[in-house]
């Protein structure tokens, strides 16, 4: 599936810069959360990877800034640790960018390079990243660019009513030709039985019926690490409600939208909200078959509607403008063939599954993107967010995080067995 438009790069820099734009520099440069790097570090690494994958590794020449390689290796400095280092304010960070990117105009680089559309994927990445730290910092006078307000729903939709998946030898992974990260390859059929997922996210409704029910006083619901994380922490609520009726969103407080996806939620509660009803969470691989397989045809999708990329009709990624979830179901022509909706856009949605490599996984090009990651200690989440970019998401990509974590714009869709 190629993704890619030719002006690709520069459109993702205008949205990049957008973010940060109307931040003072004391909010951009000071540390909001010791989970996120100081946004202006974000800056400085995206110029440093693009310089190092783009000028030096595709086109042959000596990296421009040799003296930062290290302050922005996000392997050799963890997040915890970047703030220690002097690292580029401002004026640098964005002249640093800017002079990366007249660099790499020079090596005039097809568009479908599968580098220049690695450096492409990063930089969206890290503007959802960036837009994680954003939401944390509860900053007051922030808003996000272009804010587009959804409006309201008549009655609100419910993310409890499941479909039927048909049983099916079924395609995983990404195909060989076009891009995908390693983790995504290789392509393996996997035989699945027939299954029930949810046809829409778990909604703002359907979470606060759990906390009515008690969800988090009654520990049966809860997994032994997840009750654990809920009593030494606290937690009461998602992480962005202020109480049950209100949540912190992008551009401030609202009343929540009952009917839309729930976010902000970690795997141990999204776990603990699917055994209180009996149910449990998808595996990633029941996911992508949801989203991807039209058993009727014996054909695996690129997208669940099809082969069209995303559209504001299909999915409410950011460039809908739209910077929180919509109601849930509101985008009818995002249909899987299951008739499961909003699988794309919205929310990122927890698995029940861990990251490993698919048999035959081999690191390319660079192992420090998935494989240090490999093992029991993060799930994997599937779909994307209102904050993710058309340009990253797509049916095979694979997310990952610890279970604890709650920052990043993630919900969940329930799953269950039939018969
Ligand atoms: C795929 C979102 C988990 O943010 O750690 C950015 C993406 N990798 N720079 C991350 C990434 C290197 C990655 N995630
Ligand atoms: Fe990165």
């Amino acid at each position: 599936m190629a993704v890619l438009e030719t002006d690709g790069l520069e459109r993702a820099r205008e949205q990049t810069l957008a973010l940060v734009e109307t931040l003072g520099d004391d909010d951009l440069e000071r540390v909001h959360s010791r989970l996120m790097s100081p946004l202006v570090w974000d800056l400085g690494h995206i110029a440093a990877f693009e310089d190092l994958w783009l000028c030096h590794r595709r086109g042959g020449r000596p990296l421009l800034r040799p003296d930062l390689a290290a302050t922005y290796d996000a392997f050799e400095t963890p997040r915890a640790r970047r703030s220690e280092l002097r690292y580029l304010r401002r004026a640098e960070a964005e002249s640093y960018l800017a002079a990366v990117r007249a660099r790499v105009r020079e090596l005039d680089l097809p568009a479908d390079d599968a580098i220049v559309e690695l450096v492409l994927r990063h930089e969206r990445q890290h503007a959802e990243t960036m837009l994680q730290t954003l939401a944390l910092a509860r900053l007051d006078g922030w808003t996000p660019p272009s804010l587009v307000v959804a409006s309201a729903a008549a009655s609100p939709a419910s993310g409890i009513d499941l479909v039927v998946v048909p049983a099916g030898i079924v395609p995983i992974g990404a195909a060989a030709d076009g891009f995908a990260y390693d983790n995504e390859k290789p392509r393996h059929e996997i035989e699945v039985d027939s299954f029930a997922i949810g046809r829409l996210p778990v909604t703002n409704v359907d979470w606060l019926g759990f906390v009515e029910a008690g969800g988090y006083a009654r520990r049966r619901w809860w997994s032994p690490a997840g009750w654990e994380w809920r009593q030494s922490e606290g937690v009461e609520r998602p992480l962005q409600w202020i109480d049950d009726a209100r949540e912190r969103r992008l551009d401030g407080v609202h009343e929540f939208q009952p009917g839309a996806a729930v976010v902000h939620v970690s795997w141990y509660e999204a776990d603990a909200f699917a055994r209180s009803h009996g149910l449990r969470l998808p595996s990633e691989l029941e996911w992508e078959v949801a989203a991807t397989w039209d058993s009727d045809r014996g054909l695996k999708l690129d997208w669940p509607w099809g082969d069209e990329r995303p559209s504001p009709r299909h999915a409410n990624l950011i460039e809908s403008g739209i910077f929180a979830p919509l109601p849930a179901g509101s985008l009818p022509d995002g249909a899987a063939p299951c008739g499961a909706l909003g699988l794309i856009g919205d929310v990122w949605e927890w698995t029940a599954s861990e990251f490993r490599g698919y048999a035959g996984f081999r690191a390319h090009p660079y192992r420090e993107y998935s494989e240090v990651f490999f093992g029991p200690d993060y799930r994997v989440l599937r779909g994307g967010s209102f904050a993710a970019s058309r340009d990253v998401v797509t049916t095979t990509f694979r997310n990952w995080d610890y279970p604890q974590r709650r920052q990043i714009f993630c919900g969940l869709r329930l799953a269950g067995d039939l018969g």
